[in-house]
């Protein structure tokens, strides 16, 4: 095998938002990190994997409000549900942080002044929609109006659900907030820019030397030819973040400060462990950093973040990896169809490793797409790992244990085998080395497969009856706890704690250096069973309590008190057509001694409507010429004593306590209730 030499290598994953839990879709990225790491320390390099919650922003300030806790308890609260669900995931990060800590503070305020003092800090006015009533600047996202195309009510600032329009918040109309519902005014306030213009050029060469993926460098080229913007890299308080140093109330944007984190989480690191910071962060280090990240995050980390850097005096990435979205059963993932999967409900009914293996059989190096079936899930767990992987090992051990306690035999039955599994490592490290892990899945289990057609030809369970064939069977046990063994070894990084129950059967720590390591002779220990197969009722499980933290998430959500009725939408609301009308007679009615009979005046119509309100108003006279506002568009009803065309508006509980709404004298006959 040839000599591998060492890598110094630093690798991290998005930070996620401390404003909530993690999901199926988080998952899918820090486990793709989580293997790669795994597989770079196998090999015996010297590889660190860091990350951290992303604590500031708009969104986490306004969460903890809504919560009625400081965003210190939010952040706090958060990244420990975080960190329990990456430990179930069996995430292996070398430190976690968050970027409210003095780390992040030093090194964002430190990159600052450094881009300050080379000239690549510019102020500018910037005219922004304003909250009068909260005293906040709105991001986009905020406002909400009606859209300037189709009339659509309730969109968001920049575009409209209903028809797909895209426009600037200030063309939507009846603008206002979505905090408070005021209506947004203009103002101006300074802002600091880092000129990401004077770094053209070197984002052209960058782009295009090999640190991102092709069809990134496409995308990326397509962005540099239409031109750069300066990116606006501050926000006016109230903000929960880092105040600028020399801007008193201004703070640091939450995507300056994010990708700092990676820094500072390696710098709490190295205080742990006494790493020297600087070998891996100065400009020209020999270390290897990578980013993994998500396709949607692309323009941080290979635009900004790089030109940051550089300006910085800080070493760029050797490679910036983006990852797809996840989807389940081939749609987005739903909340109502109970596919918003979070991370915690998952640990509560299915193993973790189950879904890690089934992320690294569909992920490649491309930023495509990767489907989470639930019903492929079921079944390829169940007979990849279960069926051919463990099974091979579940036939074999039984005999070494039992019969022959629990020593290999001298030799192999057929050594040629092993040698072809030993081989296949050079095309599997490949494979995890590129991130092609679904190809190294498929390579791994081709193996297995070639290990259970032998075990299916020599059948030990018929040699072990038999006394004459005693030997043999020694030996074909021994050849295929020596295949499951390269097939623990190559499946590690993908599924470490399986892989950590097969080590101690096989009493021994397995790493790359000892791929072609021979066992013949030496004991094992007794074998547990290492993986249990999936029961289909268990993903149906998982799916029903998706949904149901769906529905009381929703029940739970402040606004409505519980009506019994459904929540209706603008637009429902919208269907109702309101008017004010004048009673012109109300009338008792033979035989019903709960109603009345309103004569109504619309201005240019008149209707009869029965009304439940007798008990009320026991002399009808006192309505006549009262004015109330009634539904003009509620289909007639045909009852026993006419047809009632409409319905009008009364408060209170019932019985005699109904009051008619009287709207102001200046309401008129017709006029429409908005
Ligand atoms: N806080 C920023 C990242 C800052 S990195 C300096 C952020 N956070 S996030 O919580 O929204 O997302 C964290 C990572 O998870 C991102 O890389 C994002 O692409 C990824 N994913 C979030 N939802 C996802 C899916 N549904 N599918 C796959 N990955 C997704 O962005
Ligand atoms: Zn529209």
């Amino acid at each position: 095998m040839p000599e591998l030499t060492p890598r110094r290598i630093l690798v991290t994953s998005a930070l996620p938002y401390a404003n909530g839990p993690l999901h199926l879709g988080h998952l899918l990225e820090t486990i793709q990190t989580d293997i790669w790491v795994r597989f770079q320390k196998l090999r015996g390099h010297d590889c660190r994997y860091v990350c951290a919650d992303d604590a500031h922003g708009t969104a986490i300030m306004l969460k903890a409000e809504q919560e009625g806790i400081t965003p210190e308890a939010l952040i706090a609260r958060v990244q420990a549900d975080h960190m329990a669900d990456f430990e179930g995931f069996h995430i292996g990060f070398d430190h976690y942080h968050s970027t409210h800590s003095e780390e992040n503070r030093h090194y964002s305020t430190l990159i600052y002044q450094r881009l300050r003092d080379n000239g690549h800090i510019a102020t500018r006015e910037v005219t922004q929609a304003f909250d009068p009533e909260k005293g906040l600047f709105l991001a986009d996202r905020f406002i909400k109006g009606t859209c300037p195309r189709c009339g659509a009510d309730d969109q968001y600032g920049d575009n409209c659900e209903a028809c797909g329009a895209t426009y600037s918040p200030t063309e939507l109309k009846n603008p206002r907030s979505a905090l408070s519902g005021a209506t947004p005014v203009e103002k101006a306030s300074t802002h600091y820019f880092f000129t990401l213009t004077a770094f053209a050029d070197f984002l052209k060469r960058w782009t295009r030397a090999g640190h991102v993926q092709p069809e990134v460098a496409n995308k990326l080229a397509e962005w540099l030819d239409a031109g750069l913007q300066d990116w606006d890299i501050s926000r006016d308080a109230p903000y929960f973040g880092f105040e600028i140093p020399d801007a008193p109330g201004k703070y640091f944007y939450v995507w300056l400060d994010a990708p700092i984190g990676y820094m500072a989480s390696f710098q709490a690191l190295c205080d742990r462990e006494g790493l020297d910071f600087d070998a891996y962060w100065q400009q020209g280090s020999e270390a290897e950093l990578y980013h993994f990240i998500g396709k949607d995050i692309i323009n941080f980390h290979a635009l900004f973040w790089p030109a940051m850097l550089s300006s910085a005096q800080f070493r760029t990435p050797t490679g910036v990896f983006a990852h797809g979205f996840l989807t389940v059963n081939g749609k987005k993932m739903s909340k109502s169809r109970g596919t918003f999967i979070m991370a915690k409900t998952w640990r509560e009914h299915l193993d973790t490793e189950g879904l890690r293996y089934y992320f690294a059989a569909k992920l490649g190096a491309s930023v495509d797409d990767i489907d989470l079936n639930l019903e492929d899930f079921v079944q390829r767990v169940n007979s990849d790992l279960v069926g051919k992987v463990v099974n091979i090992a579940s036939r074999c051990a039984k005999f070494i244990n039992q019969q022959f306690g629990n020593e290999l035999a001298a030799s192999l039955d057929r050594p040629e085998l092993v040698e072809a599994a030993i081989e296949a490592g050079a095309g599997i490290a490949e494979a995890f080395e590129a991130r092609e892990y679904a190809r190294a899945i498929r390579e791994i289990m081709a193996v297995a497969d070639s290990a259970n057609q032998y075990i299916d030809e020599r059948k030990p369970w018929v040699l072990a009856k038999d006394p004459n064939q005693t030997e043999l069977a020694h030996k074909v046990c021994t050849t295929g706890i020596h295949l499951f063994r390269l097939l623990a070894l190559y499946l590690k990084p993908v599924t470490p704690q399986m892989v950590a129950r097969a080590e101690v059967f096989l009493n021994e720590h397995l790493d790359w250096a000892g791929l072609e390591r021979l066992r013949c002779g030496e004991t094992v220990n007794p074998f547990e069973p290492l993986m249990g197969r999936i029961d289909p009722k268990t993903v149906a499980a998982l799916v029903d309590a998706s949904a149901a933290q769906t529905a009381a998430a929703q029940t739970a959500s402040p606004a409505p008190k519980a009506t019994g009725k459904p929540m209706i939408n603008i637009d429902d609301f919208d269907k109702i057509d309101l008017r004010i009308a004048r009673i012109e007679k109300a009338e008792l009615v033979e035989g019903a001694d709960k109603l009345l009979r309103l004569t109504l005046n619309l201005g240019d119509e008149t209707r009869t409507v029965f009304s439940g309100i007798r008990a009320a108003y026991g002399d009808p006279a006192v309505l006549e010429g009262r004015l109330t506002v009634m539904i003009v568009n509620l289909a007639p009803r045909k009852m026993k004593f006419g047809v009632s065309e409409g319905m009008v508006l009364a408060a209170g509980p019932g019985g005699k306590d109904i009051f008619l709404l009287s709207p102001d004298s200046g309401a008129t006959p017709g006029m429409a209730v908005k």
